[in-house]
């Protein structure tokens, strides 16, 4: 960490890592990985539920380099599939898994003409249909945990500008970044719905972003590669970097149940503070998660 991001660290966040048992989505790559490195090195436990074993059991060997001590598991997790989600919530139930912070990273970006295995656009399936199914079922086990659990949400600031279609969840017509903007959008409805149904429970719901920082959802997002270069350039001197980016989740689990995220630049950079969510960006989130169920349910 630099020394003014340990400064930042060392006064904001107060959420005691050491011994937690943290199961972050997507901890392969990009900020999962960088928040998972954080918080070993805080004293945490890691559960990295991931889609490519091989992928984390070579990110496995490089963490335990930096320090043999870390406790880290892996899970196989695909979470643009319901059955590889149903095996996950399975294994964790199998092992008594303790879970003291369930972060919901994993997401994907621009990718077109793509379909999950159960036939939705890959992208939506993936950000915003696979969180939700994955979430519905895990959070049962959660709730039977005898203690408080942190549950937590990612969004982007494209899900304050899009907003869900109140007739139907997914439009085949609509660009990347739109359906991409939905499924965050979606992501923040869907936060509104758990607080509702979650607030007598030991399970207490944030929502975060991480702003803007050049990672692999953005190197694969685009085709050129001068565009890559200049991006990449662009969004770490301008934009956060990574270790900044990776700060959202800290700053949720340090508070009451909210939304935190960078606030400066348009909401795309700085060290995260609790955000204000727009009336607007929320109408009709009871409407979504109907669409969601009825989705499900094969209606
Ligand atoms: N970077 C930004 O500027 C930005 C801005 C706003 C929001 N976000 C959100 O932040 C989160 C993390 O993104 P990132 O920037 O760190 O991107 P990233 O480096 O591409 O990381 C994405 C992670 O999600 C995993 N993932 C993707 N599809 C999956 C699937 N079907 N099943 C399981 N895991 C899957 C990836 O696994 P693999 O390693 O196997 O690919 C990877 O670990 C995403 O939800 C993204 O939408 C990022």
């Amino acid at each position: 960490m630099t020394n003014k991001t340990n400064k930042w660290f060392n006064k904001n966040i107060t959420y005691s890592l050491k011994n937690k048992n943290i199961l972050v989505t997507g901890a392969s790559s990009g900020i999962g990985l960088e928040f998972s490195k954080i918080a070993l090195s805080k004293g945490a436990n890691i559960i990295m539920a991931i889609r490519n074993l091989d992928k984390g059991n070579k990110i496995k060997d490089e963490l335990l380099k930096i320090n043999p001590s870390y406790n880290i598991k892996i899970y196989k997790l695909d979470i643009s599939d319901f059955n590889s989600i149903e095996e996950f919530v399975q294994s964790i139930q199998n092992d008594h898994l303790d879970i003291d912070v369930f972060y919901n990273n994993a997401g994907i970006f621009r990718i077109k003409n793509k379909l999950t295995k159960q036939g939705y656009d890959l992208v939506f399936g993936t950000n915003y249909i696979g969180t939700y199914y994955l979430t519905n079922i895990i959070i049962n086990y959660l709730q039977s945990l005898n203690h408080k659990v942190d549950l937590v949400l990612t969004s982007s600031v494209t899900g304050l500008v899009f907003r869900v279609r109140k007739d139907k969840l997914m439009d085949d017509k609509c660009s990347m970044m739109k359906m991409y903007g939905r499924s965050k959008n979606a992501l923040l409805h869907y936060y509104f719905y758990l607080l509702d149904n979650l607030s007598n429970s030991n399970i207490k719901v944030s929502l975060v972003h991480p702003g803007a920082c050049y990672t692999y959802i953005i190197e694969n997002g685009y085709k050129y590669k001068w565009f890559k270069k200049l991006a990449k350039i662009f969004m770490n001197v301008f934009l956060n970097s990574l270790e900044v980016g990776s700060l959202s989740c800290f700053m949720a689990l340090s508070n009451e149940s909210g939304f935190y995220g960078p606030s400066r630049f348009i909401k795309l950079k700085g060290y995260p503070r609790k955000m204000k969510i727009i009336n607007r960006c929320i109408r009709n989130y009871k409407n979504t998660i109907n669409l969601t169920n009825e989705l499900l349910n094969g209606k």
